[in-house]
């Protein structure tokens, strides 16, 4: 059978990546340009930098992509775009470029759900990885437990009712003084505290999660006492975190008996929360995947492999495409 090479492009926050994947598990090439170290300046993601980041970036890198895949446009058979959701004026430069590429090239156009990409994270470090399975999307946007029954049929079982679980790290990060992005700051701290203080841990009836009143909690915990420690403060966080997360998987689990959960999003790069998940697949006795860390924060490949599942299945886009900032899942 021919190959079906996909250029995936994504720029729904503050990376502006373009990958080519090769029948949606093989990667050929994935640039990502990080505008971290821009953002970070302000304590967090400014939306107009952003959009004029992805601006001057996106030609830029498709092009290394193209060329680092040793292909050339001619060799593409279609280009995923991210659509949503994300900020309305970053997706905006991905989907725009990907229209006018679309058009100049004559290939065609697939919409990808960012949240779908990311499940897709895991096809490209696990080649023999196949639906159905339950995945944990936990990123700095989403918190999101999803049925995944097939490449392209989504059943969301549970999501924040209001903050992600990433917004909170960085909330976090940012009063105990880290600074942005948080996740992998309050990582590295907690590492040296022990989480002997006690927070909140939210469990609600459904599959739901709320992240909020721990966050306000550490948030005034660290303002009242003025000589916290904040090693131990971020170790007690994350390990309430967690559990909260492991609370509704094993649930899930239960419920519908299944035997694969995967983890996705920036956040599952964390090596605490895999370790949680480890043991949770010995005591159940199911399979735990997480793919590699830089599939798991956002990036051009896992937008690429969707998209070749959403091209196969027929789902193609037209020039009327827009970006839809609140993009739901399955939609
Ligand atoms: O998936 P991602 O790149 O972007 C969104 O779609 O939101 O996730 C970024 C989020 C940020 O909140 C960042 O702090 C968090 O992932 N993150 C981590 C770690 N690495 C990244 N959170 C906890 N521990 C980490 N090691
Ligand atoms: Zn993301």
């Amino acid at each position: 059978m021919k190959d079906t090479i996909i250029l995936g492009i994504e720029s729904s926050c503050d990376e502006t990546s373009v990958a080519v994947v090769k029948n949606g598990r093989e990667v050929l090439s994935n640039i990502i340009n990080s505008q971290i170290k821009v953002h970070e300046l302000y304590g967090g993601v400014v939306p107009e930098i952003a959009s004029r980041m992805h601006v001057e970036a996106i030609n830029l890198i498709t092009k290394e992509a193209v060329q680092k895949a040793n292909c050339t446009l001619k060799d593409i058979d279609a280009i995923a775009v991210t659509q949503g959701p994300g900020l309305v004026g970053a997706l905006l430069v991905g989907v725009s470029y990907a229209k006018g590429l679309s058009l100049a090239i004559q290939k065609p156009l697939i919409a990808v759900n960012h949240i779908e990409g990311h499940i897709a994270g895991n096809y490209l470090t696990y080649k023999q990885l196949k639906p159905p399975f339950l995945c944990l999307i936990i990123s700095g946007g989403h918190t999101h437990l999803v049925n995944v029954k097939t490449y392209t049929e989504f059943e969301i079982l549970g999501k924040t009712r209001d903050d992600a679980i990433g917004e909170a790290f960085d909330k976090v990060a940012r009063v105990v003084g880290l600074g942005y992005p948080g996740g992998p700051k309050v990582e590295k701290l907690a590492k040296e505290g022990e989480a002997n203080i006690e927070l909140p841990v939210t469990h609600l009836d459904n599959y739901d999660f709320s992240f909020s009143g721990i966050k306000t909690k550490v948030i005034n915990l660290n303002h009242n006492n003025k000589y916290i420690n904040k090693s131990n403060l971020c170790a007690s966080f994350q390990k309430a975190v967690t559990e909260m997360l492991l609370y509704n998987v094993r649930k899930a689990v239960k419920d519908f008996k299944v035997d694969k959960i995967c983890l996705a999003g920036g956040v599952s790069c964390n090596s605490y929360i895999r370790g949680a998940f480890d043991e949770l697949s010995s005591k159940l006795n199911i399979k735990v995947y997480y793919p590699e860390p830089v599939f798991c924060t956002d990036n051009g490949a896992m937008i690429a492999s969707m998209g070749y599942y959403n091209y196969i299945n027929g789902k193609k886009a037209d020039l009327n495409l827009n970006a839809i900032p609140n993009l739901k899942i399955g939609e």
